[in-house]
């Protein structure tokens, strides 16, 4: 399903945190948006979420208003996962993974075998199916972030909203996640925005990226041209360059550290 937002602007009292930003996205694309901390990736996810009322713009999911959708309706089209997720602790990954499908389940209509089917699918993907009893706060950080992408997929939602979805995560786990990203915009063709600290796995895992730096959108467009553009250096302080490694279509930022 196609996301879109345009002029989209956000103030936190007087103070604008996000500022006419626009963004384009087809079914099945995956955008990654990076940049400083500070610099508006949560609050454009939670705009584009419908969760924040901007000051100014809009966002159109699937050609609709984000804000004329009813709460089920627009989980049903719509998975956001916040950098953040406050969940209580008495409950169970499976408990978690099964409040995904509330946006499926009627008021009258208990589990069916496609729910059943959507939970089991989705502890798989994330490797949670022998840890679905545990309870969340008897699981490590890493194991908490995989049950909250869990919860995320078994919405199946064609557009899925990341926060920064590895940070608490080991290479390996994030390796796993980033692959299972690229294999539901693959095969799925789910639409994925997605908000990552790591400036390599950004460029490529992404179709398209966007540098935000206070507030602003400072780039967007294919990685080959963001490392064109010199604007990583710049907005992010950091020396360093770009270089092409063999097997591999993005390419590869080598930061240069300062030597003691
Ligand atoms: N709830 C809030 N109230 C006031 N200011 C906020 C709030 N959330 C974020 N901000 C401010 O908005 C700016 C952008 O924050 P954020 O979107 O979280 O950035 P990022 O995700 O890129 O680190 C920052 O200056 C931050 O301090
Ligand atoms: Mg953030």
């Amino acid at each position: 399903m196609p996301l879109s937002c345009s002029g989209l602007s956000v103030a936190y009292g007087p103070r604008l945190a996000l500022n006419a930003f626009d963004l384009t996205l087809g079914k099945g694309e995956i955008r990654v948006l990076i940049g400083p901390n500070g610099s508006g990736k949560s609050t454009a996810l939670h705009a584009l979420a419908g969760l924040i009322a901007p000051s100014g713009g809009e966002v159109s999911v699937g050609g609709r208003a984000v804000a004329s959708f009813s709460r089920r309706d627009l989980a049903k089209r719509l998975s956001f996962l916040p950098q953040q997720p406050a969940a209580p602790d008495e409950m169970t990954v499976e408990q978690l993974v099964r409040q995904g499908r509330f946006a499926h389940v009627g008021l009258f209509r208990s589990y069916s075998a496609r729910d059943v089917e959507a939970v089991r699918w989705a502890l798989d993907s994330t490797g949670l199916t022998g840890l679905a009893e545990r309870n969340l706060r008897e699981l490590s950080g890493g194991e908490r972030q995989r049950a909250w992408i869990s919860a995320a997929l078994a919405q199946e939602a064609e557009i899925l909203l990341l926060d920064e979805p590895t940070s608490f995560l080991d290479i390996g786990h994030q390796v796993e996640v980033l692959d299972l990203i690229c294999r539901l915009s693959r095969e799925r063709r789910v639409t994925i925005v997605m908000a990552i600290h790591d400036l390599n796995q950004a460029m490529s895992v992404c179709d398209r990226i966007s540098l935000l730096d206070k507030g602003e959108r400072v780039f967007d467009g294919v990685p080959a041209d963001l490392a064109a553009s010199g604007l990583i250096e710049r907005i992010f302080n950091v020396r360093g360059r770009f270089v092409t490694i063999a097997d591999t279509r993005a390419p590869h930022f080598d930061v240069e550290l300062a030597r003691h």
